[in-house]
């Protein structure tokens, strides 16, 4: 049997990670300005993040949801203060589309409703539920297709009302910063009439900061910037910084009830242990703040850069929208300069790099960058 082929590869075979590098198996460095799609949040082979799965794995790895484990209860106090939402409370699955899945129904349970609006260029996932709110019918199966999602233009809040007011709606859902869409920002002030919006018309706000959290903007959500409160907030990606885990932070408003969610993995003793290590390092090493510093520096160096027609983005989630179609650029920086970036489309470079770069690696990457520019 061999792997189903889904994925298009690059010849490159990494067999250790280290902080923001990568080496494969010729011992050749990479710099990861990628992040595995924004995933390595504290840097590869964290030493605190290694012995704390090391050592929950010598003692116990995994048991069912049917008993007591503690450390979901720390995990969820930890994450319910260090992002700011200590009075919600935290359902464990483990993956991003899993996450708004759960949040989905969550909203529709709870208003007794079926449709859900999403935004132009948005996406949620690939299962069900998640890849119908996805704006990309190239990755939908007719299965997926539902009468139950509807688009909206992303930041028309005129369009939204008109939805919202037909009285359909349980649940609007939104990228906090639109992430495989070309990192697209909704804009402060359209969040803001979004939650008034939801709010008028009885309908669940879910922000999906699945790429866009977990402090990669530099607050601990995105969607914070502008000073509102979701109903309904869904993580992964960075919360485990490589360990399957995802969540769904819930407001009080909601009831639970047994058996209304449930999961065979989520929420086990090792993802759990991963996510614990993630939040101690945040706390330990000033992650956000490290974010903050080096998003303002290389936002301010990529200003100097002629060639970009638009800089987009916060913290260490950054959209390079380049002037001329930019896969030969990104081959190079990869090939030539060893360095992972992302990509949107034919003209952005996604840079998504660990959370914990420093100066070295921003300053590594503008050299590079000028040099693969003015090949
Ligand atoms: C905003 C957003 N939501 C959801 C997902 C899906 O996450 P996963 O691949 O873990 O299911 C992604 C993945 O890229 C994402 O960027």
């Amino acid at each position: 049997m061999l792997p189903f082929d889904v994925y298009p590869l690059w010849d490159i075979e990494p067999v250790r990670g280290e902080g923001c590098y990568l080496y494969d198996k010729n011992g050749v460095r990479y710099l990861d300005f990628y992040g595995g799609h924004a995933v390595i949040s504290v840097g590869h082979t964290h030493p605190r993040y290694v012995q704390r799965i090391t050592e929950q794995l010598g003692r116990l790895g995994f048991y069912s949801n049917a008993v007591q484990n503690p450390l979901q209860k720390q995990l969820a106090e930890r994450l319910g203060v260090a992002s700011g939402y200590p009075h919600f409370s935290l359902f464990l699955c483990n993956s991003g589309a899993e996450a708004n899945e759960n949040a989905i129904k969550l909203a529709s349970l709870d208003t007794n409703k079926k449709k859900v609006l999403a935004f132009g260029k948005a996406f949620h996932g690939r299962t069900s539920g998640a890849v119908a709110a996805t704006d990309n019918p190239r990755i939908a199966a007719p299965f997926n297709v539902t009468p139950n999602v509807e688009f909206a233009p992303l930041s028309d809040a005129e369009a939204v009302e008109k939805k919202l007011k037909t009285g359909e709606f349980c649940a609007v859902i939104i990228e906090g910063i639109q992430g495989v869409g070309g990192i697209l920002m909704p804009g402060d002030a359209f969040l803001q009439r979004l939650r008034a919006l939801c709010s008028r018309y009885g309908v669940r706000l879910i922000l999906d900061e699945i790429q866009s959290g977990y402090g990669r903007s530099g607050k601990f959500f995105a969607h914070q910037w502008a000073g509102i409160e979701p109903d309904l907030i869904t993580t992964a990606k960075g919360m485990g910084n490589g360990f399957p885990v995802g969540g769904v932070l819930i407001s009080p408003a909601f009831k639970a009830v047994h058996s209304m969610l449930g999961s065979t993995f989520g929420g086990n003793h090792l993802a759990c242990a991963a996510a614990l290590a993630v939040l101690e390092v945040f706390e330990e090493e000033r992650i956000l703040d490290n974010v903050a510093a080096m998003g303002e520096l290389l936002m301010r160096e990529l200003r100097q850069v002629p060639g970009i027609k638009e800089l987009r983005g916060r913290g260490l989630m950054v959209g390079m929208e380049m002037e001329k179609p930019m896969s030969e650029l990104r081959s190079r920086l990869l090939f030539e300069h060893k360095i992972f970036t992302g990509a949107a489309g034919a003209h952005v470079i996604r840079l998504l790099p660990p959370l914990c770069i420093g100066e070295q690696q921003a300053g590594e990457f503008m050299s590079a960058l000028k040099a693969a520019m003015n090949h």
